[in-house]
């Protein structure tokens, strides 16, 4: 992180107040908390559950940062910080270049459960921090910040977005037991956790590092394509070469509908996808076709670059 980034990064950056939650805020993150972790489990990828027993993110309460960020800062150097809501490009990519997750720390109302257009506490904290405490997963945000810097100068950040949204947000991970979420725009959404891996309207994906940059994604509701990754180590590898030259050959490429199929797909074997609902969590559930709480950085990059 330069100076430059250094001094504007801060700028940003406030204070949580924990002891300032109100009874009702802890109560909301309660509700939210058991209600996800009834559904996830069979859902979402071990590295992610594993994650969140570490840390002690519990359905006690909303969570103290500093003590979340002690705990993850131990296991692979990343820290929490809290920030007033969106930031800038630049600022978001150079806090994740040196393990700094920025997080809201408002809770949505109760009222608000299953629609919210912005990520509250809830989604960066249950969402994103847990599968920060895996040391290769780690790695791929650090890395993702420093690759969106670069992006930034090269005038390719709506390539690299998709990469975001596809992977760290709605990515799907397939396990010897069957497809797992590792998304956090997924595992914060009580319906898209269900919808994703068992519906079976959207197109689920091998992934491929230039079929998913050239793919538009939607904000306004579930979404039709899914990516799915062998492990986090293949996501890792993936960003590991310069993106340049990348982004030099999908400039000349059409985008991607998000609905699009193209020749060289390779589709995850949708038998496998079901096996989450051998665990019986369908029952009694309603689906609720609402947007997913994924886009607070990224829907700021639409808004800018029009995808
Ligand atoms: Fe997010």
């Amino acid at each position: 992180m330069t100076a430059v980034d250094d001094q504007s990064a801060a700028n940003f950056l406030i204070e949580q107040k924990w002891q300032d939650y109100t009874e009702e805020e802890h109560s909301i993150w309660r509700l939210l908390f058991e209600r996800q972790q009834r559904l996830l489990v069979g859902r979402a990828c071990d590295e992610f559950l594993e994650g969140l027993d570490a840390l002690g993110v519990a359905a006690d309460g909303i969570p103290d940062f500093r003590k979340l960020s002690d705990a993850l800062d131990a296991a692979t150097g990343w820290r929490i910080v809290a920030v007033p809501g969106l930031v800038p490009d630049d600022v978001f990519f150079a806090f994740l270049a040196r393990r700094r997750f920025p997080s809201t720390c408002f809770i949505r109302r109760r009222d608000q459960l299953d629609y919210l257009q912005e990520p509250d506490v809830f989604h960066d904290i249950c969402g994103h921090v847990p599968l920060l405490m895996n040391p290769v997963f780690a790695d791929y945000m650090q890395a993702y910040g420093e690759g969106g810097l670069k992006a930034l100068g090269l005038g390719h950040l709506q390539h690299l977005a998709r990469l975001y949204w596809y992977t760290v947000e709605f990515g799907l991970i397939a396990t010897r037991r069957g497809l797992r979420i590792y998304g956090s725009g997924v595992l914060s959404s009580a319906g898209e956790s269900v919808y994703c891996l068992e519906d079976p309207r959207p197109h689920r994906i091998r992934f491929d590092l230039r079929r998913v940059m050239r793919t538009r994604y939607r904000i306004d509701d579930f979404q039709q394509t899914y990516f799915v990754i062998d492990d986090f180590r293949q996501l890792f590898d993936a960003t590991r070469p310069d993106f340049a030259p990348i982004y030099h050959e999908i400039a000349t490429q059409p985008d991607i509908e998000p609905d699009g199929l193209v020749r060289d797909d390779r589709p995850f074997n949708a038998s496998r996808s079901l096996s989450a609902g051998s665990h019986g969590q369908k029952n009694g559930l309603q689906v609720v076709r609402s947007p997913s709480l994924g886009r607070k950085r990224l829907e700021d990059v639409r808004q800018h670059h029009n995808q």
